[in-house]
């Protein structure tokens, strides 16, 4: 595998290559989810990309960007194991040359106003930003995204539509601990206590209310609840909560550390 630090340079060496390129943004920390990300651009494309950039732009809380997890070896070695071809792995002057403020603003209307868009205020624009640059940076045909970020998906699609990018955007599966707990870097963070009480997001999809649902989690240990949300699949407006087919939606702390999960309801 190859490992690019600027642009400049990986730009240089795609450009000698031809064919298809399947590209895996991610914040690395990598775990099963990220792999699996990889193996479907594997399968698809000819040259698999993935970038490891923990994006200061996106983050709405300080200590949450200080206590992300940074395994870089561990990471450089389940890419080569994987069958990645390069990966770019730049610092924070390379995607932003020319600082962090006045940066571009992307109109995604209300889809970044529901959900973590209300509470994690600047988080999806700073999302567009980077995705916007990596994807000039990597110019792939195909981007692998993964469902636990459901909105996050649903943004870059739109995203896309704004910027008039032709880049297929692929949609993996979430990928789940045997237990049934999300893949998730942020799971690090967690005790093994707390890995077992996080299960409660996982059992609480067929609650028979939001309410139930939330005191669930409560009652598992979580000390806030930011939302429990049955949700219209494409626009993520709210919905009753017996309406089928739905997504549910949940982003609750225990331990202190956010976590998300979703759920499509047939
Ligand atoms: O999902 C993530 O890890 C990040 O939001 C992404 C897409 C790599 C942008 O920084």
């Amino acid at each position: 595998m190859k490992q690019f630090l600027t642009q400049d340079a990986l730009k240089s060496y795609l450009q000698n290559k031809g064919g298809s390129i399947g590209f895996v943004p991610t914040m690395g920390a990598l775990h099963e989810g990220h792999l699996a990300l990889i193996k479907a651009a594997k399968a698809q494309c000819e040259q698999v990309v993935c970038s490891i950039f923990v994006n200061p732009t996106q983050f709405n809380d300080p200590s949450d960007f200080e206590k992300y997890p940074k395994t870089l070896a561990n990471d450089i070695k389940l890419l080569t194991e994987t069958g990645c071809d390069i990966v770019y792995t730049p610092e924070v002057d390379d995607l932003y040359p020319s600082g962090m403020k006045n940066l571009p603003h992307y109109p995604l209307g209300r889809l970044e106003e529901l959900l973590e868009g209300a509470h994690r205020p600047g988080h999806f624009q700073g999302v567009c930003v980077v995705v916007d640059r990596l994807l000039q940076a990597v110019q792939p045909s195909h981007l692998y995204m993964g469902q636990k970020d459901f909105q996050q998906i649903a943004i870059i699609r739109k995203m896309l539509e704004i910027t008039k990018s032709n880049v297929n955007l692929i949609e993996c599966p979430t990928v789940r601990e045997s237990s049934g707990l999300a893949m998730s870097s942020r799971n690090s963070r967690l005790s093994a206590e707390q890995k077992t009480q996080a299960l409660a997001i996982f059992q609480g999809f067929n609650s028979p209310s939001a309410a139930a649902f939330e005191s669930a989690l409560v009652a598992n240990g979580f000390e806030t609840v930011d939302y429990v949300a049955c949700c219209d699949p494409i626009t993520l407006e709210n919905k009753p909560w017996d309406e089928r087919p739905c997504q549910i939606l949940v982003a609750a702390f225990i331990g202190g550390v956010r976590l998300i999960d979703n759920q499509f309801m047939p």
